[in-house]
């Protein structure tokens, strides 16, 4: 009896282990597969989504380069950053590239809720139809939570957590009446598991997942698209602790690159790393039981650390 009991508790378990993993391979295929089938946007996004859509985070790295791929696709485009003299140098880039309508809106999401009435001031006649909630901050390096100065906490929590849920608060009810529109949520492939020496911001990672399922269940049926962007390493000034990640290589690809392979999947796939390298990545670090991929972050984090005191002090 005793053998039988623990029998069928071993069987449930690898059928959970088996399940899970056809799934991500699933996830795997459908995700990168996929849109190499259908080349071509059977229905352009501005007719799917709408004319305009607005990017937070829009001067640098990822969100620049989404800002610039929907405007090749002739979508209107609000940018949202905290820098006007960057803001104007992306906008006017975009105007000279791309037969489209740019509008900036000057914020500091690190400022928290009080910046937002303004956002809303700004979007109030403009009928968005994508938002791509882009903006985030990372560690200056890898350390531990007693070393993160609490204003970068604070930091990290306004501009990873308050700044998706705010917008997407705003820009909701128009799309729901609209009765169309696309949200991408950029969380991190650190939201796989808890992640020593980042551990508040993969926490804020973690957040947008379980955000973004949420409210898809709630808004799929009124025609809103909301999709969990999961990128791994891309070269960005946001990794400048690591001269490794910023030189990239086939798995740490540019923001070009990556955002060429991410804006494809738009519209087509509910959740995404955005790059066919980082599927196969994050496919082969599921497989992993949670505490394994913790002590496997750990490490990395720890190489990353004496890279960046290494590179400290040769500089002094
Ligand atoms: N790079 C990666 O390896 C990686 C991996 C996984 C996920 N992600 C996620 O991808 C997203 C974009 O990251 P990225 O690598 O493109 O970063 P990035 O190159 O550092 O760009 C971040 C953008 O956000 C803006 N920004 C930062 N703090 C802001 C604030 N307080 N208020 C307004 N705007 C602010 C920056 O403005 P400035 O131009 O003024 O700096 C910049 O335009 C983030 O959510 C990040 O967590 C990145």
């Amino acid at each position: 009896m005793y053998v039988l009991a623990l029998a069928v508790i071993g069987a449930i378990a690898v059928a959970v282990f088996v399940i899970d993993s056809l799934w991500s391979l699933f996830e795997l295929i459908s995700s990168y597969l996929m849109p190499y089938f259908i080349p071509t946007e059977v229905l352009p996004l501005s007719k799917k989504y709408g004319s305009w859509a607005a990017i937070t985070g829009s001067t640098d790295g990822i969100g620049k380069h989404y800002a610039l791929e929907l405007a090749q696709r002739g979508i209107n485009v609000v940018l949202i950053s905290r820098n006007i003299e960057k803001l104007k140098k992306v906008a006017d880039e975009i105007e000279k590239l791309h037969s489209v309508k740019t509008k900036i809106i000057v914020a500091d999401f690190s400022k928290g809720p009080e910046i937002y009435p303004h956002i809303e001031e700004q979007l109030k006649d403009i009928p968005l139809g994508i938002l791509v909630n882009n903006v985030g901050v990372q560690y200056e390096y890898p350390m531990p939570l007693c070393e993160l100065p609490a204003a970068k906490a604070w930091e990290i929590i306004n501009v990873n957590v308050v700044a998706v849920t705010s917008m997407t608060r705003m820009v909701l009810p128009g799309m729901v009446a609209r009765g169309q529109g696309a949200i991408v949520n950029v969380s991190s492939g650190s939201e796989l598991q808890p992640l020593p020496l980042m551990s508040v911001y993969a926490a804020t990672k973690v957040y947008i997942r379980n955000f973004t399922f949420a409210i898809r269940d709630e808004y799929d049926s009124k025609g809103i698209h909301i999709q969990h962007l999961s990128p791994l390493f891309v070269s960005t000034k946001m990794n400048n602790f690591s001269q490794k990640l910023l030189d990239g290589n086939m798995l740490v690809p540019d923001a070009t690159t990556y955002t060429r392979h991410a804006i494809t999947t738009l519209g087509r796939v509910q959740n995404t790393t955005g790059y066919w390298l980082h599927g196969i990545q994050y496919f082969f670090i599921k497989l992993a039981p949670e505490w394994i991929r913790i002590k496997i972050g750990a490490q990395i984090n720890r190489e990353f650390r004496e890279e960046h005191m290494q590179h400290l002090r040769t500089k002094t």
